[in-house]
């Protein structure tokens, strides 16, 4: 997918494929450099992660399993239910392992506040966060993200893992939806 077949649906590109992947080479490097020496998990949030997911893990030296959950906090819309419910738990135990968690966007945090709750309470080494994406209003939630690809502003956005109604999830770019597409 590129932005031209997405006709006038796109609104307009945030972030390019290209700034995308320059990002993701930095941040690759600074997991790197802080988990030399030691045996990762990395755990993916589905769906929404997948793109993230597989584009960093393959940046890094670092040796690494990778397990994925499930949780649900949206709708099908674009407003959070502020309710958390594990669709798919993971199959690895967490006891004495060093976590990664990668997400696609962090908006009102409720999601991640409540994973990191929930995976700090099955005794691992360290629990860190990797977020593509981070909106103004994660501020107002007091967890400390070590990764960030890029704060974007408060705007909904789909593309690179993220959906508007289970769509648009393949396009290699970030990008806003024309408000047509909403009111259909
Ligand atoms: P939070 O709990 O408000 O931080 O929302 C986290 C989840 O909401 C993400 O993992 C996404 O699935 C979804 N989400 C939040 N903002 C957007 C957006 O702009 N586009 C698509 N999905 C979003
Ligand atoms: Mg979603």
């Amino acid at each position: 997918m590129n932005p031209a077949d997405m006709g006038d649906d796109l609104e307009r590109v945030l972030l390019s494929e290209e700034q995308i992947n320059t990002r993701l080479d930095e941040l690759a490097e600074q997991i790197d450099a802080d988990y030399a020496g030691k045996d990762v998990l990395v755990v993916g949030v589905l769906k929404g992660a997948v793109m993230v997911m597989a584009d960093l893990v393959r940046r890094l030296h670092t040796s690494v399993e990778m397990d994925w959950m499930a949780v649900s906090s949206y709708g099908s819309g674009t407003k959070s239910s502020g309710v958390v419910r594990i669709l798919k738990d993971l199959d690895t135990d967490l006891i004495g392992r060093h976590v990664l968690i990668v997400e696609d966007i962090i908006d009102s945090g409720l999601t991640l506040s409540w994973l990191l709750a929930n995976l700090r309470s099955r005794g691992p080494e360290s629990v860190e966060i990797a977020t593509m994406l981070r909106k103004p209003d994660a501020a107002k939630v007091e967890v400390d993200v070590r990764y960030v690809g890029f704060d974007i502003p408060n705007e909904f956005v789909v593309g690179y893992g993220l959906d508007y109604a289970e769509k648009y999830r393949n396009l290699p770019f970030v990008g806003t939806l024309a408000p047509h597409v909403y009111s259909a």
